[in-house]
């Protein structure tokens, strides 16, 4: 990520906000995905910067396996794949619906053509 852009996303959290952070690759390990070599760089140091500013949500994908973690009350967030047949660990096409009201985040995962899954049950149950 980098000092200037780890130093751009501290300055502009808003206290007043739902702080949301978009990013491609992750900051913390996705389990069933093979070997790491993808996570940034810099995660520690990312990681210590947003628990100093608690962002309400993080979102990343690229592991192309749904998953959720919770740290130092930030939630993070991990997209599936929503057409490639390259699949890591849930094996269907989906993406994430996060609604987000009163404060309240409800995370569902959404598989293409079927169900939602609570996160819930998809990372604590594992099947
Ligand atoms: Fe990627």
């Amino acid at each position: 990520m980098g000092r200037d852009q780890i130093k751009f996303i501290e300055n502009n959290i808003a206290k007043d906000r739902l702080n949301v952070l978009v990013m491609h690759h992750h900051l913390i390990p996705v389990p069933d995905t093979g070997l790491e070599a993808a996570i940034a760089e810099d995660a520690g140091d990312v990681l210590k910067m947003l628990s100093k500013v608690n962002p309400e949500l993080v979102l990343s994908g690229h592991r192309h396996r749904p998953w959720s973690w919770k740290l130092n009350d930030i939630n993070f967030f991990f997209s599936g794949a929503i057409s490639t047949i390259r699949l890591r660990g849930f094996f269907e096409n989906s993406y994430n619906v996060i609604q987000i009201e009163n404060g309240k985040i409800s995370p569902q995962l959404k598989i293409v053509g079927g169900d939602f899954i609570d996160f819930n049950k998809l990372t604590r149950n594992q099947q």
